[in-house]
């Protein structure tokens, strides 16, 4: 597992020393420039599987678009640490009802969960008391973002945070770890989704669940970006594609879907 290490993440690191059956590796301190290119570590961690050749196209960028496509899709580009107002903004609760998807998630005190592309922490820092003897994962590609959920996590002593610095291609956590992974607004902008998603689902612990909560593309009135919307029908074949199964679509917010996939528990 990588986690940053830097001041301010390793006071976070000595409080949470209980929690340490961790890889801890150097990342750039809190004091290097990290451009976002240089902090995600760009060449792949995985070895490309025969059939990955022909699994990425490209097309024309469409706005808000990569200029890269998946499984039909334009993959949307990455939101900079810049955005983070956006993501903090006050009315979101109103907005996007973040108390209802938390609800939703119907966690067990001691649940290990994976908040990946978890931006400034909004929803890492909201599911770090639901989980008092569990831990949540933080998993970012940006370090700038990871500095400010650990950051956040000192302030009120959440030291069931743990802050992990992925890569475009690999979620960063060890192999069965985690039983709920969590993804809000954050999956279309993955640059590599299926080896993402295969990390994640090994990730996964027998039984484990995804929840993916994304814009939903078939609601006209929904007003985000193309590029940052998803059908239900096709988050499903991208997480079937990994072998996830889909449990249920909880329609209760009022701009995104939330859906839920297992691991089998066989597995
Ligand atoms: C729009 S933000 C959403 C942040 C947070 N989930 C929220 O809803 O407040 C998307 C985040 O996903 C991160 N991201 C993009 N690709 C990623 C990848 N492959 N692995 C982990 N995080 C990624 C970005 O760096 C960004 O912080």
């Amino acid at each position: 597992m990588r986690l940053i290490q830097t001041p301010r993440f390793a006071a976070l690191l000595v409080g949470a020393a209980f929690l340490s059956a961790c890889d801890v590796a150097r990342e750039p301190s809190a004091n290097e420039a990290v451009p976002l290119a240089t902090a995600t570590a760009d060449a792949p961690t995985t070895q490309p599987l025969a059939e990955d050749s022909n699994l990425y196209g490209n097309c024309e960028p469409g706005e808000g678009g990569s200029g890269k496509t998946y499984m039909g899709r334009e993959i949307a580009e990455v939101m900079g640490h810049f955005g983070v107002g956006w993501l903090e903004r006050p009315e979101r609760e109103r907005e996007e009802r973040t108390d209802l998807l938390v609800a939703a998630m119907t966690l067990k005190p001691t649940d290990a969960v994976a908040d990946i592309g978890a931006g400034s922490g909004y929803f890492t820092m909201r599911i770090s008391p639901l989980v008092p003897e569990g831990v949540v994962y933080a998993t970012d590609i940006q370090s700038e973002m990871l500095d400010i959920v650990t950051e956040r996590a000192l302030e009120v002593g959440a030291l069931n945070v743990m802050p992990v610095l992925g890569r475009i291609d690999h979620c960063g956590l060890e192999p069965k770890s985690v039983d709920v992974v969590l993804f809000v607004d954050a999956y279309h902008e993955f640059s590599h989704p299926r080896e993402m998603m295969r990390s994640i689902a090994a990730a996964l612990k027998p039984g484990g669940r995804v929840v993916l909560v994304e814009y939903r593309a078939e609601d006209p009135e929904v007003r985000i970006k193309e590029r940052h919307k998803m059908t239900e029908a096709q988050a499903r074949r991208e997480m079937e594609a990994v072998g996830l199964e889909f449990v249920e679509n909880i329609a209760t917010l009022p701009q995104q879907h939330i859906l839920v996939f297992k691991v089998s528990p066989e597995r």
